[in-house]
């Protein structure tokens, strides 16, 4: 039994909101990656649903080679498996789920009404800050299924962060109630809010999630550089890839890269 997680609460909430996922939730007290042990489960039998859990992690991983970086016990660091029907290419719309339903718990928290956007590919920001990242690592499995190693932070009880962080924030900094930060009900909300979305995205795709993303879509109406490409974020198409209004109206289509704000002042 760990100080920082109480799994037979864990085990209450779940069965209480009829949350399927999260059989088992392995508890790590120190490990590098909890992607990592995701992704070397994908082999294994391991079923769809597992989560792993670390209190600290030695080398958290962001997107393009960046290190995630958190104080152990202040937030939460973990990767859930997911076995779905392929094709691979629904690896990089998930993440617009993923976002949604980080969204949808951090909103849960919150004593006041703010600003929680989920800014493609893979952060969700209160108030133009980010509180919270999704690094997507997917393989083909034995069966053939897509295994998606769905990696999160989020920033639950940090004050402080270092320097180079200033545009981060957490739930305690952010108004949250602190009754709501355990980590054992932010977990089973976030199972919640995955499940919840899961079915229509296994039927529709991205297209599932335009209408919610449309209303917290972070990039929208910001002028943006994107590699070679610039426009004004319009939302996205219904394989979830990015739109970008050029200023003779066309739409370009966007499929991975890194964001640039063209104007200085916008955040994130
Ligand atoms: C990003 O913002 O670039 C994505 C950050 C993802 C961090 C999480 S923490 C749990 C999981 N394990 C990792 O090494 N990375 C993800």
């Amino acid at each position: 039994m760990v100080s920082w997680f109480d799994p037979e609460e864990f085990e209450r909430l779940r069965v209480a909101r009829g949350v399927i996922w999260g059989r088992p939730v392995r508890l790590l007290e120190s490990t590098s990656s909890t992607n990592d042990l995701g992704l070397e489960a994908i082999s294994t039998p391991a079923k769809t649903g597992i989560v792993w859990l670390a209190r600290e992690q030695t080398g958290g991983r962001g997107r393009r080679g960046t290190a995630w970086v958190s104080t152990p016990g202040e937030n939460m660091t973990l990767s859930i498996l997911l076995r779905v029907p392929g094709p691979l290419e629904r690896a990089s719309g998930f993440s617009l789920l993923v976002g949604l339903a980080l969204r949808e718990v951090i909103e849960g928290t919150l004593r006041s009404p703010r600003s929680i956007q989920v800014k493609w590919p893979n952060d969700v920001l209160i108030d133009g800050k980010k509180c919270a990242g999704i690094l997507i690592e997917s393989r083909l499995g034995a069966q053939q299924e897509l295994a998606l190693v769905v990696g999160v932070g989020l920033n639950v009880l940090a004050r402080e962060f270092p320097p180079f962080l200033q545009e981060a924030t957490s739930l305690a900094r952010e108004d949250a109630d602190p009754a709501r930060l355990d980590f054992e009900s932010l977990l089973v909300s976030l199972l919640h809010a995955l499940e919840r979305r899961t079915p229509a995205f296994l039927k529709a795709g991205p297209a599932s999630l335009l209408d919610e993303l449309e209303r917290h879509d972070f990039l929208r109406g910001k002028r943006l550089r994107v590699g070679e490409d610039e426009g004004e974020g319009a939302g996205f198409d219904e394989r979830g890839h990015l739109l970008l209004r050029q200023e003779d109206g066309s739409l370009r289509t966007v499929l991975t890269g890194h964001v640039e704000f063209l104007d200085a002042l916008t955040p994130g």
